[in-house]
């Protein structure tokens, strides 16, 4: 009886462990691949999005979008070395300078440098012969099971 005891407490203290491993830590490699659409539509939310938060002031939604897209573009090059790596570093310093006016929480300068992240995209498309597909400045939120302004308590 006290072994069983003993080891019911044992697997309670692995499951509390695993329990308190980070939300964000990923699962043990596996052979799945993103492809560079799906990659690309990732990216497609996350440029929405980070403009809807910036357009808004939630600062800490638009800087964690942001990462999100950095985390999309390593994925890109990561998993698909061929496509123009001058275009995807052409990312870089739009992404910076949204990086410094989300932290200076200046909607004039995140403005103007989401125009050239946007410029940035669609110049590897042209590049690469996707020219079709087109990403702009969004207009108006398809999404409406998210609220895109700072919480009220803040
Ligand atoms: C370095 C090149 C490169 C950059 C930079 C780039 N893309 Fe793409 N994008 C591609 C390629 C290549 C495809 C086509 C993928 C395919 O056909 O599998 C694509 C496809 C897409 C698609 C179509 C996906 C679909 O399934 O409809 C969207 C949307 C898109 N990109 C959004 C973006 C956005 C937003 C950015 C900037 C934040 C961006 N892309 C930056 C290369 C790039």
């Amino acid at each position: 009886m006290k072994r069983i005891l003993l080891a019911i407490l044992c697997l309670g203290v692995v499951v509390r462990l695993a329990g308190a491993q980070a939300v964000d830590t990923p699962a043990p490699p596996g052979n799945y691949v993103p492809s560079l659409g799906d990659i690309m539509s990732a990216m497609q939310l996350r440029h929405f999005k980070l403009w809807f938060a910036g357009r808004l002031k939630n600062w800490d939604l638009a800087a964690y979008e942001l990462d999100r897209i950095k985390s999309s573009f390593a994925d890109a090059m990561g998993f698909y070395p061929g496509i123009p790596v001058a275009d995807m570093t052409a990312m870089g310093p739009p992404a910076q300078q949204i990086d410094e006016a989300i932290k200076a929480k200046d909607s004039k300068e995140f403005a103007r440098a989401f125009g050239d992240l946007t410029v940035a995209c669609n110049s590897c498309h042209q590049a690469i012969g996707r020219g079709f597909i087109v990403v702009q400045v969004p207009t108006s939120s398809p999404f409406s099971n998210q609220s895109f302004a700072p919480a009220a308590s803040k």
